[in-house]
């Protein structure tokens, strides 16, 4: 199939090379001609693994393309994605102003093609409504109504392991009511041999936030359950295994730690109160996942301080930085958060991370970037892990004992074992453990 993707972001870069990997004739189109230069020349603006592969191996068989020029990419493209970003604004609502610019856009640039009928496909996570308004903007740009379908197709896949989550899919959700835009997503999507759901595109759009926000909620539930397993003798990560087993609660999300941040729940979640408000509904449970969230950082920060006493002249390794393992996005990652809090204390912060390098400097300063483990760690008087890498789990903790000027290991993600750590002379806090 001729496919068109707009948005070379997570989401449209993903889809794009892997739909092009299937088969397909894929034409990616950016504003940002920073972004497209990138990727011509063969380079990926992000890190996630395995996809430069597939980019480069696709570019190479000419499935693949990318553009600035949108007018160039729609050309004869039957499925065309929108997978722009819709950030928050400060109240929560998403702000939909990129779909809006592209459904413009994209009236523009298929006017003179019209003998061909379009499938719009909103792969952005979008508010319940967005497909209808897009329609909307097509109706008063003068394109027939049978002349195009709007089809609500939220993506489900996570940062680090992205294309495995693309690839094989736990369900589809197709949000359309046209029978021949549905039908042709699926043919799209039959090689994945995975489970549609085929809804409305209002069901389609509260689908995904529902998700994000469900997801939301088990971590903060997790994470409240594990404040009260310290003070009881209890460890958080045996609750999780122990409940995690029962099929109906299903052991993924039960992980304890720091919270959620990253580029989709704390947004999500903040869209989905500020979408129940607008309708008059209450959004306690929503309310108050956000609030423990934001808790377990304060908690955390909280520690540090009171087991350095005087916070004067002392240094903290951080490890990890990026908002989870196996990416390069900090945004809203709780390590933002911990490491300007400490500073404000006074606290000088040494930092590494496997993957996040000059950008840490940019957001904090004062930060002093290590290549290594062991560099942050030299004469440190505590050591807070923030992001599960894995080469922190097999780090050679005597040699790190030696190096810190004090032995206080703050353990954010429960990845070390309390035993182990404290028969090496370490003082550890983990969290609710
Ligand atoms: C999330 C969803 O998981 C995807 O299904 C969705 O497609 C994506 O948002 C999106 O809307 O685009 P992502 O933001 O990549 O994916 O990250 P997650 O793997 O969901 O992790 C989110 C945060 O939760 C991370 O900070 C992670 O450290 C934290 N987390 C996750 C926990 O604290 N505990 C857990 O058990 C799991």
């Amino acid at each position: 199939m001729k496919i068109c993707i707009i948005g070379t972001g997570y989401v449209g870069l993903v889809t794009g090379a892997c739909l092009a990997n299937l088969g397909n004739k894929v034409v990616c189109v950016d504003n940002n001609k920073e972004r497209v230069a990138i990727l011509m020349g063969g380079k990926i603006p992000f890190y996630e693994p395995g996809l430069l592969e597939i980019v480069l191996k696709n570019s190479k068989s000419n499935n693949l393309r990318f553009t600035t020029d949108l007018a160039h990419g729609v050309k004869g493209a039957e499925l065309i994605f929108i997978a722009v970003g819709t950030p928050a604004s400060k109240n929560g609502k998403p702000d939909i102003s990129a779909i809006i610019e592209v459904g413009n856009a994209l009236s523009i640039a298929i006017k003179s093609d019209k003998k061909k009928r379009r499938i719009i496909i909103i792969k952005s996570t979008a508010p319940v409504g967005t497909g209808k308004m897009v329609a909307k903007i097509f109706k008063d740009n003068a394109i027939p109504q049978n002349m195009f379908a709007i089809v609500s197709n939220p993506e489900f896949l996570r940062e680090g392991v992205a294309v495995s989550d693309f690839m094989s899919p736990d369900r589809i959700v197709i949000g359309s009511v046209d029978r021949r835009a549905c039908r042709a997503l699926a043919k799209l999507y039959r090689p994945l041999n995975a489970r549609i759901v085929y809804v409305s595109n209002k069901s389609a759009e509260l689908i995904k936030y529902a998700a994000n926000a469900f997801l939301a909620t088990k971590i903060s539930f997790i994470n409240e359950i594990a404040g009260v397993c310290a003070k009881l003798g209890a460890d958080i990560n045996d609750i999780s295994h122990g409940i995690g087993l029962d099929k109906r609660i299903g052991k993924d999300f039960l992980k304890a730690g720091l919270g959620y941040g990253g580029g989709c729940l704390p947004k999500d979640l903040a869209a989905l109160i500020h979408l129940l408000k607008a309708h008059k509904c209450v959004p306690r449970m929503l309310q108050s996942v956000d609030a423990v969230n934001k808790s377990q950082i304060n908690k955390f920060v909280s520690k540090i301080i009171a087991v350095l006493r005087n916070t004067k002249n002392k240094q903290i390794a951080i490890l990890g930085v990026s908002f989870k393992p196996g990416t390069d996005d900090f945004r809203n990652a709780p390590s933002r958060i911990i490491i300007k809090r400490l500073i404000a204390r006074g606290i000088k912060i040494r930092v590494y991370d496997p993957v996040i390098k000059k950008e840490i400097k940019l957001v904090i300063p004062s930060a002093v970037i290590c290549k290594s483990v062991y560099e942050a760690v030299k004469g440190a008087d505590a050591l807070a892990i923030i992001t599960e890498w894995p080469e922190f789990k097999t780090m050679e903790l005597k040699k790190i004992k030696f190096l810190m000027n004090r032995p206080f290991i703050f353990d954010g993600r429960n990845i070390l074992d309390p035993k182990k750590v404290r028969a090496l002379g370490f003082t550890y806090t983990g969290i609710g453990r």
